[in-house]
């Protein structure tokens, strides 16, 4: 553990996303210390920050035991994803136990932000390796704030005052129970538990006021009130401008790093894991104390 460094945070440069915190052992933060808040504004204005040297990926309880100090740590909502002893452990692996599959493999290989799909989406997402893949393992980002203020005029009047409708249903992974239901069973009960939502397509953000566009390849269906040809035209050309690769940020994985980012404005896609290496990671989604948007309930 880093306890002979001081504790620091190293602002990623300007317009560019991704603080650097390093001297510190996030087990050993007491509930009121002052290093929290520091790092919940760190993570408000790099968007995405790095925490260096921890070993979360040994201790899920000291895991979940940080994102309480942070915030509220979620509990997904389904259960084939939980740490058999840990429930807000969100577990993305391909290696079995015993035979046992434990947690989901391939997760997240598209462009989304967690929770999209829900009425009230995840503020933060924080991540930590397991097992680290022999080569590079990556996740991509999208400043999606950024992607707002260089939108073309045509693309912004698409956008604005315009509301997105959202849904999961697309991106759900079969499950062994689920042997013998139809595919239309299975979107019929994804439609029961997370029905489609709503939320302003250009949303504000509660605590820097920044305009974000908020939506994704991988969960966003379409433009509230556009024809179904209309919709189809104005959701390529702006997931064209959204993903190029002037607009990529990669985080390549160091054991030991913990990474939280703000969901509000990122937009994230884990890579391909070559085949025939182990992956694992856990994730843990963690609500701060401010509504997603400015004028969404807390
Ligand atoms: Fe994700």
């Amino acid at each position: 553990m880093l306890t002979t460094t001081p504790f620091k945070i190293e602002d990623a440069a300007e317009g560019q996303i991704g603080g650097i915190i390093s001297g510190i052992d996030v087990t050993k933060l007491t509930h009121d210390a002052p290093e929290l808040e520091e790092i919940r504004q760190a993570i408000y204005r790099n968007k995405l920050i790095v925490i260096k040297g921890q070993n979360m990926g040994d201790n899920p309880a000291e895991y979940v035991e940080f994102t309480r100090k942070l915030g509220t740590p979620q509990v997904y909502f389904q259960e084939n994803y939980h740490h058999p002893d840990f429930p807000e452990v969100f577990v993305s692996s391909n290696i079995n136990k015993e035979g046992e599959k434990v947690g989901v493999a391939g997760t997240g290989k598209y462009w989304h932000t967690d929770c999209q799909f829900e009425q009230k989406p995840l503020s933060f997402t924080s991540i930590t390796p397991v097992v680290i893949p022999n080569t590079v393992r990556a996740t991509y980002y999208i400043d999606m704030h950024k992607v707002y203020e260089n939108l073309p005029a045509d693309l912004k009047a698409l956008v604005e005052g315009a509301t997105m409708i959202h849904g999961g249903n697309n991106r759900y992974k079969v499950q062994p129970c689920d042997i013998d239901k139809s595919i239309q069973q299975l979107i019929d009960y994804m439609n029961e538990i997370v029905p489609p939502v709503e939320h302003p397509a250009v949303i504000e953000h509660p605590v820097n006021g920044d305009k974000i566009l908020y939506m994704s390849s991988g969960f966003t269906m379409k433009i509230k009130g556009l024809t179904y040809e209309e919709n189809e035209k104005a959701m390529k050309a702006l997931f064209d401008f959204i993903e190029q690769e002037k607009h990529i940020h990669t985080h390549s994985w160091d054991a030991g790093d913990l990474i939280i980012w703000d969901n509000r404005y990122l937009l994230h896609m884990s890579s391909s894991i070559p085949a025939g290496e182990k992956s694992k990671s856990y994730r843990i989604g963690i609500y701060d104390n401010h509504p997603f948007y400015v004028g969404l309930e807390k």
